[in-house]
């Protein structure tokens, strides 16, 4: 059929994302009766009763279209980084966010400079909008080479991508390093400040918004991981809102769905219960890494909600670790084969994580 073989020649060489293994997958693949996922930095201890309540009150209002502007979500997230409303941008996710600023300001003959070991989603929106990728490698400690992207920036770039920290290598740029960076760019250059792990981070030299200086800067969070409404998808944008007219022309209208907005403002409203999770969160993180650290297989300092395990037999550890029901994320399609990535869980999560992490230790240093 001729719309096939367009479709065809179309979507040649995009590759679609490989989200973690589901756990109802690998309870089926290996028999198990209970699993553990740890591949996909989500908030172990689930959505605030806040935003719970928040949607169970609304869920007999699904019948009509959501409000298309988000104005209620948008005022609350107004208040909260003291911007206008219209320098919000809300997205299905942060991630439907920045395909559309990559869209938005990138096409064919373009290019989008980013980070070999950046979030894979810049490669894929990058492709999808016909515009060119370049990927520039990562420095030695697996962050962002500001220096090799400033050398790659030329006539073409039209956005450039960088994830702050940076998912999936955890790494941390300080503002001084990202204004030095900004100050050398074209004015029209989009660059997308991607804080999804933002509310993990404790050091202060990093709190960009009112800090950074750049006309073209967005910086976007997402509720996914703090805030634990992953399955909400719900993230936003905060820019110019001049920059924000042109991205709105390529939105869909009713983008984010209406039990996203009331639980995302629920959530927001949630101070407490999110600040307590991102604290055990952190604390957990630390623990684990000292024990990396003791076993000798800690893959760098992480930033976010999930530890680096750096590891000769990592494709090895990973099957033992699926055969004690852990899931952890593969790190190959990044080119870093002997890495794995692994989200902070509960603390019992992160017990029964150590506990079948030693064996596997001990079960490929014996192959
Ligand atoms: C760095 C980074 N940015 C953006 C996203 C997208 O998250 P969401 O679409 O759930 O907001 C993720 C998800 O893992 C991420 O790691």
């Amino acid at each position: 059929m001729d719309w096939m073989l367009q479709a065809v020649g179309q979507t040649q060489g995009l590759h679609p994302y490989i989200p973690g293994k589901p756990v109802e997958q690998l309870l089926r693949e290996k028999g198990l009766s209970h699993a553990v996922k740890l591949a996909s930095n989500e908030n172990p201890y689930g959505a605030s009763p806040k935003a719970i309540k928040a949607m169970q009150t609304t869920a007999s209002e699904v019948h009509r279209y959501p409000d298309g502007d988000c104005t209620n979500l948008k005022s609350a997230l107004a208040d909260h980084h003291a911007v206008q409303a219209s320098q919000i941008l809300l997205g299905n996710g942060s991630n439907e966010v920045l395909e559309l600023i990559i869209r938005s300001f990138a096409g064919v003959g373009d290019n989008v400079v980013y980070s070999q070991c950046g979030f894979i989603v810049y490669a894929l929106a990058t492709q999808a909008a016909g515009a060119t990728q370049v990927a520039v490698p990562d420095t030695k400690e697996l962050g962002h080479d500001l220096d090799a992207m400033a050398a790659a920036v030329n006539d073409k770039t039209k956005v450039v991508c960088i994830a702050n920290p940076n998912n999936p290598t955890g790494t941390l740029l300080h503002n001084d390093q990202l204004q030095a960076f900004l100050d050398n760019l074209p004015h029209h250059i989009v660059v997308i400040l991607d804080e999804a792990y933002h509310e993990f981070v404790t050091d202060i030299k990093a709190d960009s918004l009112n800090a950074l200086k750049h006309p073209g800067l967005v910086v976007s969070r997402t509720f996914s991981k703090a805030y634990g409404l992953a399955g909400c998808r719900v993230g936003y944008a905060l820019a110019d809102s001049a920059l924000l007219n042109v991205v709105n022309r390529f939105r869909e209208p009713f983008n984010v769905n209406h039990l996203a907005q009331v639980a995302a403002q629920a959530a927001l409203d949630d101070h407490d219960w999110v600040m307590d999770k991102v604290e055990r969160v952190k604390s957990e993180r630390a623990r684990l890494e000292i024990a990396f650290e003791a076993w000798g297989i800690l893959g760098g300092k992480s930033y976010a909600n999930f530890v680096l395990l750096k590891h000769p037999m990592a494709g090895k550890i990973l099957n033992k670790l699926e055969d004690q029901g852990i899931i952890p994320r593969p790190l190959a399609g990044y080119g870093l084969a002997s890495y794995l990535r692994i989200s902070i869980g509960t603390i019992e999560e992160n017990c029964l994580l150590l506990k079948s992490l030693h064996i596997a230790l001990e079960q490929t240093s014996n192959i």
